[in-house]
């Protein structure tokens, strides 16, 4: 890695004064036909491929090795544009020399490998387009084995967040995740040990499921066996009771995902696997905190202190995504997009933004009842 890092870092100390050459050395001929062309100055490009016809096809495999050599899709098609105008003019004036053709070709190449490059992108999409699912790739994939698909949904079923966040991981994605820590007994091996889930020594397709049949019912719970489910939670004493909820059904919500606060009265998630005594995974505090709408007609933000530290430990938001201190953070939307504030869970595990009102719940003219106003 770190003899790669540094060939990259000489050869760019190599090509910068090369580029620069090479900018210096461009002719006078090639300035004025990119100038015009900019401009879409047709007539003087005209005039200016009908007097240099010598140095016409020169110009052409320069600009050639120049897209070539260019970094990025967008890059490379304007250049191969610039040299396919001169080309079509040239054959126009001058007569056919072969280079239109190429240049056509190069073109149609560059757009193949970028409708491949998007095909690939949103191939993989798809896995973790439900919220909280996490593919994990590289290394499965480089030793061989098919990448693995992280549901946050299954393991929410019997557990909070604060069982596993942060004793056994952090709230982001690492990459670093591996056999070894989990034969070890750790990370996702602390439950997959036979005992608190299945064995990982003795069913790696359930883990490495990309591809498999069972990647389905992960990457949609709609299809989940609710038996195995039942199973799971009798092993666990987590008393999920699907028949308390008006569906008798896992609930979801108008978005698609699953509604976990429904959820939260029909099941007793594990807080904690050193059991309940972990005085952190007890600590909660019960206050409502309103976030003044900066627009009269956007709704005002209620946050419940309680609800979200009956789930998350108080050293998960404080101070990584938020100051213990009333007033001291910046909320917007476009924060939240970046994945910072709110954003830091909803959106990726817990319900999408596009569930307005179920944060902005407090009409601006409504009265902040007992809930602690930011300054
Ligand atoms: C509890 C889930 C789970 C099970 C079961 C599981 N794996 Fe993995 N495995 C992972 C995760 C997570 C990674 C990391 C994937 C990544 O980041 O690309 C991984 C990575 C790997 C790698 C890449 C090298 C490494 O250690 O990072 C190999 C090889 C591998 N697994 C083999 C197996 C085999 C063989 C089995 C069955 C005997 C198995 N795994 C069962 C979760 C699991
Ligand atoms: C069974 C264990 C487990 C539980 C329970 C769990 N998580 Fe996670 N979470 C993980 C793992 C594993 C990762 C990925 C860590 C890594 O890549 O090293 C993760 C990653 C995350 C991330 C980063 C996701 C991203 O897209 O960047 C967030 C946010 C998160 N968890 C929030 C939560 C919240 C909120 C809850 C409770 C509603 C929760 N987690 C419950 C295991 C868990
Ligand atoms: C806190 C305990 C715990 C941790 C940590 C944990 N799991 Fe699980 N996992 C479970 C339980 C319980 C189930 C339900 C299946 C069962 O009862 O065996 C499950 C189910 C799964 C399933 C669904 C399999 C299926 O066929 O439906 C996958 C995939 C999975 N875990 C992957 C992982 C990976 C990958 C990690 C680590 C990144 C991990 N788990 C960490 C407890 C855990
Ligand atoms: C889901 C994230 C989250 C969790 C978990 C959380 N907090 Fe907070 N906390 C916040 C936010 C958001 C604010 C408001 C910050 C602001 O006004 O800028 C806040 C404000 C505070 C404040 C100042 C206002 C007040 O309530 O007096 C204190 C103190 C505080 N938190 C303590 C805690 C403690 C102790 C825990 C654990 C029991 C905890 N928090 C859990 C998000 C969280
Ligand atoms: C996870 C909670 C959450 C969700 C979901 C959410 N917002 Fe917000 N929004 C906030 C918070 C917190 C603020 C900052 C405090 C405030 O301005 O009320 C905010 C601020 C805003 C603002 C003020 C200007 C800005 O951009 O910050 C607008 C407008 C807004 N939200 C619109 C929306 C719309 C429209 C949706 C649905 C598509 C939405 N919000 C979903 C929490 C949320
Ligand atoms: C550490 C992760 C985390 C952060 C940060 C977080 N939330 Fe949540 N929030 C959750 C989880 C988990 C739920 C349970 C519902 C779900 O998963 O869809 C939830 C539920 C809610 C609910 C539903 C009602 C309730 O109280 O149960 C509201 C409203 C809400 N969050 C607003 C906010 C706002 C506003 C912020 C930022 C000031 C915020 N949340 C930050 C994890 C988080």
């Amino acid at each position: 890695m770190k003899a790669r890092f540094s060939f990259i870092l000489l050869a760019g100390l190599l090509a910068m004064p090369l580029a620069a050459a090479e900018s210096f050395a461009e002719s006078k001929f090639m300035k004025s036909f990119r100038t015009s062309y900019e401009q879409n100055r047709f007539d003087a490009l005209g005039f200016l491929v009908k007097t240099n016809k010598d140095i016409i096809p020169g110009e052409i495999r320069t600009l050639i090795g120049e897209a070539r050599a260019a970094d990025g899709f967008e890059k490379r098609m304007a250049i191969l544009d610039l040299a396919a105008t001169m080309a079509a003019m040239y054959a126009e004036w001058h007569g056919q020399d072969g280079s239109v053709d190429e240049i056509e070709a190069l073109q149609k190449e560059e757009l193949r490998k970028e409708e491949e490059r998007k095909a690939e992108l949103e191939k993989w999409k798809k896995y973790e387009a439900f919220p909280g699912n996490i593919l994990m790739r590289d290394k499965a994939e480089a030793s061989g084995m098919a990448p693995v698909i992280f549901p946050h949904w299954v393991h929410r079923v019997n557990f909070e967040c604060k069982a596993c966040h942060p004793a056994l991981f952090e709230m982001k994605k690492t990459g670093s995740i591996g056999m070894a820590e989990i034969f070890g007994g750790n990370l996702c091996g602390k439950c997959h040990n036979g005992t608190t889930a299945f064995n990982a020594a003795e069913s790696c397709d359930r883990c490495h499921s990309v591809g498999t049949p069972g990647e389905a019912h992960l990457l949609d719970p709609k299809k989940a066996d609710v038996s195995k489910l039942r199973e799971t939670s009798e092993r666990l004493g987590t008393g999920l009771n699907l028949d308390l909820l008006p569906e008798k059904a896992l609930p979801f919500d108008r978005f698609g995902n699953i509604d976990w606060a429904l959820l939260d009265k029909a099941r007793k998630p594990i807080k904690s696997l050193e059991g309940e005594s972990g005085e952190k995974a007890g600590e909660t505090r019960d206050n409502d905190i309103l976030f003044e709408s900066p627009l009269p007609y956007v709704n005002n933000v209620l946050f419940s202190h309680k609800t979200h530290s009956e789930r998350v430990v108080c050293s998960s938001c404080h101070q990584a995504f938020f100051k213990d201190e009333l007033g001291a953070n910046s909320a917007s939307m476009r924060d939240m997009a970046e994945g910072s504030s709110c954003g830091a869970c909803h959106q990726k595990v817990a319900f999408k933004f596009a569930d307005c009102n179920r944060c902005h719940s407090k009409p601006v003219t409504e009265d902040a009842g007992g809930a602690l106003k930011r300054k």
